[in-house]
């Protein structure tokens, strides 16, 4: 079995089972914690859930997912990648991989009833013995690598990733990737770009480390940068934070949804400064 080198699970249950009821208010029906796909102009009217919906769009399709298909969501969150393509484009099954218990609860509420089934369980410790049509992983990526490894080890971990969606794709599958990426920061001051505090073991690739990492097993065949899709799904959610303020220090306590609100502010200055970027692939399995 592959080691898991990003995250841990302790790590990831501090973040996401801070409890569902706190993410519910700011992140709205769709429960999605991911940036959405906004429209290019921005005088286009548009509301975060249907721009989170534009967002799965974009991947279900990207990940080559039709009907009947059977899907595999690494990072699955609450289950919204997967509720969206069995609603929307009406998959077969889908199958959730999570470290957060809270989310996997959540799904088992929710979602009762769907063709989804959830693993509390790293990527690095899944085998199914049989293949999936198509992959998605959305945020997640973001904790696959520790703040202190160097770009050679990233990438030979990152390539392990890719090497285990190739192994879990029927020849032809898709994955549909999406990741925030550092851009224009020198090496040694990317540990303290870092929010820590919100994403303790947590680290980004570079675009150009993604690549490589993929391209033993995946031809790239669509990709694109977009900060701005970021730090608009901030905004909204700095302002769902705001206006929901009493409800959510009731539920934790003040100094959480402050934590919140004061690392998305710091997010949005680095998206909006160039000092990373908010990327989506869709690799196709050689
Ligand atoms: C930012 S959330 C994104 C959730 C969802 N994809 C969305 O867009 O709403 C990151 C997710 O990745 C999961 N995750 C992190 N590291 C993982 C790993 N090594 N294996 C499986 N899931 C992991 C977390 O448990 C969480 O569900």
């Amino acid at each position: 079995m592959t080691e898991n080198r990003g995250a841990s699970q302790a790590a990831i249950q501090y973040h996401y089972d801070v409890g569902n009821a706190f993410y519910a208010p700011w992140l709205g029906p769709t429960m999605i914690y991911s940036a959405a796909l906004w429209p290019d102009d921005a005088g286009t009217p548009s509301n975060l859930a249907d721009a989170q919906y534009a967002k799965l769009d974009w991947h279900i399709a990207s990940a080559g997912l039709g009907r009947g298909d059977r899907m595999l969501d690494i990072g699955c969150g609450w289950g919204g990648t997967m509720r969206r393509a069995i609603d929307g484009t009406g998959i077969g099954e889908a199958v959730g991989l999570t470290l957060s218990e809270a989310q996997a609860n959540w799904i088992e509420e929710h979602h009762s009833g769907q063709p989804i089934r959830t693993e509390i369980r790293p990527w690095q410790a899944y085998r199914d013995n049989q293949p999936f049509d198509g992959i998605i992983s959305i945020g997640a990526f973001e904790h696959f690598a520790k703040p202190e490894m160097d770009r050679a080890a990233k990438i030979a971990h990152y390539a392990e990733f890719f090497r285990f969606c190739a192994d879990s794709l029927k020849p032809g599958g898709r994955l549909s990737l999406q990741t925030i990426v550092w851009m224009n920061v020198a090496p040694e001051a990317e540990a303290g770009n870092l929010p820590l505090h919100i994403f303790p073991e947590s680290n980004l690739p570079h675009v150009s480390e993604v690549f490589e990492a993929a391209a033993p097993c995946f031809h790239p065949m669509d990709f694109h940068n977009r900060p701005r899709d970021y730090s608009r799904t901030l905004r909204e959610w700095i302002r769902g934070l705001g206006s929901k303020r009493a409800e959510l220090s009731a539920m934790t306590d003040g100094e959480t949804v402050k934590r919140y609100r004061d690392g998305f502010a710091g997010f949005v200055l680095g998206f909006e400064k160039g000092v990373i970027g908010l990327t989506r692939y869709s690799f196709l399995k050689r």
